[in-house]
């Protein structure tokens, strides 16, 4: 989600390189806050305020989660109720956030429902833990074309204009220009399809580091790269499977560019794999990491080696949104 984009990241922080953090050896992974409006979490954002932002394929609301706890989840925007899933999220300008809205039944897509909205957080205040003045929330395009709507990064970090979106199920990245509204496949190959006869999803997580784009394909269980155009993102080159994963969803690429840290979503374990070699090391391992989704690094210097992840939790006989932080 190119959260630690250089050119959002406060400029005050000293960039500690991150390789050298990533030690062998497992981190444990404590809840910050659960959401009892959802039955889940899918996707994060981080603020460069430092707040997070979470969506859910079971609701239209997106929270804003407080990381240093003590205070309770406020949902910050509301999409129209014909959505009632939110995926894939990213900021472009600061404090406005572009997200994917679907009427989603369990792993499918209603047909026709998806739609990128913009959320601007610019007007927001916040008052006594509530929200007093709110975002600026609105449907930015339908997408009726669309199959299965699910993550979505910036084109690139000098772009203020372009996001990317996968679709799990046609298999493939799409280019939408957020002021023209210019919609278009980039990217379509076999690599994101859905090919065998696990979960049908295939492309699900992306994100860039320079001119690079990183994805996973759940179904076919690869992570992969591409190098792409930052004009058009059109795929420059080969794409070339880095690493096969026994399961791969939402991830984030380090500061330093070195490695991708994996939300191995039903198998209670983070993965970091190693963007040159391609080696896959499990870095957690935690029941309170059951049903992870996503995750993303923090963007103040306090919290820059810390990874907020969303999931899932149980709570009585039904599973709510859960937030997760570890420190690596
Ligand atoms: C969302 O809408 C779809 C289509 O109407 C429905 O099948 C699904 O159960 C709804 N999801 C929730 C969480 O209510
Ligand atoms: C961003 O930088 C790349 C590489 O220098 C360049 O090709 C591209 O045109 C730039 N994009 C924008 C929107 O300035
Ligand atoms: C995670 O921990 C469980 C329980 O200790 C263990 O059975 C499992 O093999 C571990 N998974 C990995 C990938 O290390």
């Amino acid at each position: 989600m190119a959260r630690f984009s250089s050119l959002l990241a406060s400029a005050a922080c000293v960039v500690v390189p991150l390789v050298a953090l990533v030690v062998p050896g497992l981190t444990e992974p404590t809840q910050i806050a659960t959401i009892t409006g959802t039955q889940g979490l899918e996707n994060i954002a981080v603020r460069s305020s430092g707040e997070l932002l979470v969506t859910s394929t079971t609701s239209n609301l997106i929270f804003m989660v407080f990381p240093d706890g003590g205070r309770d989840p406020v949902a910050v925007a509301e999409l129209d109720s014909s959505f009632n899933a939110t995926l894939g999220i990213a900021e472009l300008t600061r404090d406005v956030f572009y997200v994917i809205g679907a009427q989603v039944n369990g792993l499918t897509m209603i047909s026709g429902s998806a739609g990128i909205w913009k959320v601007d957080l610019r007007p927001m205040t916040l008052q006594g833990g509530a929200v007093s003045q709110p975002a600026d929330v609105s449907l930015l395009t339908a997408i009726p074309s669309a199959q299965l709507l699910n993550g979505l990064c910036r084109l690139a970090e000098n772009d203020t204009e372009h996001i990317l979106i996968s679709d799990s199920v046609a298999g493939s990245i799409s280019r939408l220009n957020v002021e023209t509204l210019e919609y278009e496949t980039v990217i379509s190959d076999e690599t994101m399809r859905v090919t065998t006869s696990s979960i049908a999803i295939g492309i699900d997580g992306i994100r860039i580091f320079q001119n690079t784009l990183y994805f996973t394909n759940i179904n076919q269980a690869l992570f992969a790269s591409v190098p792409i155009s930052l004009v058009d993102g059109t795929a420059t080159g080969p794409i070339e499977v880095i690493a096969d994963l026994s399961q791969g969803d939402d991830f984030a690429i380090t500061p330093d560019g070195q490695k991708a840290i994996v939300a191995q979503n039903g198998l209670m374990t983070l993965a970091s794999i190693d963007l040159s070699s391609g080696s896959v090391q499990v870095i957690a391992n935690s029941t309170l990491l059951s049903a992870t989704s996503s995750l993303a690094f923090g963007r103040r210097c306090a919290d820059s080696k810390s990874i907020y992840v969303s999931g899932s939790a149980s709570m009585g006989d039904t599973t709510v949104g859960s937030v997760l932080k570890l420190e690596l």
